[in-house]
């Protein structure tokens, strides 16, 4: 099956990323940038990471806004899927997202969400990757496309976006355990979220949003995105 024929169906889909050179080098960038050090041992950085205070992490992310080529390495590492979807000419998201998931009850969390809410267009596609393999709990859940658009549906009735019917949902929902050099892509209009989980090791994944120049933006525009060609 097509890659856009199981985003078709499922609203999501898995896929192995195409570039692993890429890929790693912009896992090797970013984690850098997080630990001013190099280290090519990723489970050692995410063992250290589960200890982190906030004030740590926020360090850390102070750190990563000096690194500004992560976008253009994420789409280049998964060329064909992106253009695939939307073609040769895009916007893309200006700075690829570095996103850390620490495991224990008091930590922050993401709510089940869709993309749509933060302005971005109904055209866009959110690609998703972990810095390694997911073999405990650390991971992103997805409603499938039926689950999801039934949930928007019941609130488009009451007339809210996001609120308290989704907000209340209980985080029992299992994460889906990727290895390391596979991605998720989506569509704006999937629910998605984390549950707390237990570890000795933080979850890295990294994540970027784009869509096809063609189509019309919302919200989002030039402070958001920029333009970039696919060679
Ligand atoms: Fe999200």
């Amino acid at each position: 099956m097509k890659l856009h024929e199981k985003l078709n169906s499922k609203g999501y889909a898995i896929f192995s990323i195409e570039n692993m050179k890429v890929f790693k080098k912009l896992r090797d960038s970013v984690t850098h940038k997080i630990f001013n050090k190099a280290e090519k041992n990723i489970n050692h950085l995410r063992k250290k990471m589960a200890k982190m205070s906030n004030i740590e992490i926020n360090r850390s992310m102070i750190n990563l806004l000096s690194f500004s080529e992560g976008s253009e390495m994420m789409i280049n590492s998964c060329q064909n899927i992106v253009e695939e979807l939307c073609g040769k000419e895009l916007f893309i998201q200006r700075r690829a997202n570095t996103i850390f998931n620490l495991p224990g009850k008091d930590q922050r969390r993401q709510w089940p969400h869709y993309e749509m809410m933060s302005g971005i267009s109904p055209f866009t596609y959110v690609l998703w990757a972990p810095f390694h393999d997911l073999d405990d709990d650390g991971g992103v859940y997805y409603f499938d496309k039926k689950k999801s658009y039934a949930i928007m549906k019941k609130e488009y009735s009451k007339g809210i976006v996001n609120g308290p019917d989704i907000l209340k949902m209980s985080h029992n929902e299992k994460p889906i355990k990727l290895n390391f050099g596979e991605a998720i892509v989506f569509n704006p209009f999937i629910l998605h979220g984390n549950t707390a989980f237990e570890s000795e090791f933080a979850r890295i994944a990294c994540s970027i949003r784009f869509q096809s120049t063609k189509k019309p933006l919302m919200q989002r525009n030039s402070d958001f995105l920029k333009y970039y060609k696919i060679n």
